[in-house]
């Protein structure tokens, strides 16, 4: 159960979010890779203008030649166009995006010539998530260079890491190849959303032994999540989404359990 948010604490976490902004140490401030990091945000409305293939194929080749474990390049791109995306599916790209990728971890194709990690299902499953996921945060940035924008999907209806048993079926994934999450990208429609609430620095960086977020801190946060969804979503609510997620993330435990170890 979320804590319910008096009129006060609500108005408080919306002031918060709308004052936040990212800190940049006016040495390094005017740096266009450092501005283009922080500006990204996950932008959940596209227009109709379309992505010319140059450009998407520019945001592919950041995915490509993203760092992996011993190079291993663990991963794959099963990537749309709209129109194609609608002929595979039977249903739009979400938020009316342009263009979609859904990125797999793919320990399959090394084990066709050579067994890198053999029997270590969990440590194969894992690499491949880490490889995969700087792939996918290369190819948003790309995007977000190119003044195309992005959000990162696990849960789209069908077609996210949350159902990865019906991937495995509908993209015909071998084993070792896992679906981790669709990037849908397109033009933003409108401006950008304002941040949503991040840690303070302080809170999540240590030396030494590890401090973990405070509870008060924490709290906060939580606030301003509950706060800043409701303004997002009226008729809506944060803990509405969890519970949402949350009947999916049963199923998807056990699909994943069945795909990583082969047990039921
Ligand atoms: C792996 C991953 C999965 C995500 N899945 C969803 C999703 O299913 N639906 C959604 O609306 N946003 C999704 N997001 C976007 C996050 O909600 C978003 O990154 C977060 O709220 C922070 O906002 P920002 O990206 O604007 O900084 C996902 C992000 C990541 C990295």
């Amino acid at each position: 159960m979320l804590p319910r948010l008096s009129l006060f604490d609500f108005v408080r976490a919306i002031v918060r979010i709308l004052s936040a902004r990212p800190r940049v140490p006016p040495a390094v401030q005017g740096n266009r890779l450092l501005e283009t990091i922080l500006r990204r945000r996950s932008i959940r409305s596209f227009s109709r203008r379309e992505i010319p293939d140059e450009v998407f194929a520019a945001i592919l080749e950041a995915g490509r030649l993203a760092p992996s474990t011993v190079n291993l390049q663990t991963w794959a791109f099963a990537v749309f166009t709209a129109q194609s995306w609608k002929a595979f599916f039977g249903r739009s790209i979400p938020f009316n995006g342009q263009r979609a990728v859904i990125v797999l971890g793919d320990a399959h194709w090394n084990r066709t010539i050579a067994e890198m990690f053999a029997d270590s299902p969990l440590v194969s499953y894992t690499v491949a998530v880490i490889n995969a996921s700087l792939a996918a945060m290369s190819m948003s940035l790309a995007a977000e260079a190119l003044g195309v924008s992005s959000v990162m999907l696990s849960e789209t209806g069908r077609t996210g890491f949350l159902d990865a048993g019906y991937l495995k079926e509908k993209l015909a994934l071998p084993d070792g190849v896992f679906p981790l999450m669709t990037i849908v990208f397109g033009y933003a429609r409108g401006p950008y959303p304002p941040m949503p609430p991040k840690l303070p620095l302080e809170q999540i960086c240590f030396t030494g032994l590890y401090r973990g977020v405070t509870p008060a801190v924490a709290e906060d946060w939580l606030k301003q999540m509950i706060a800043g969804y409701k303004a997002a979503y009226p008729l809506s609510s944060f803990e509405r989404q969890l519970q949402i997620y949350r009947m999916k993330i049963d199923r998807a435990e056990r699909d994943l359990t069945a795909m990583v170890f082969h047990r039921r």
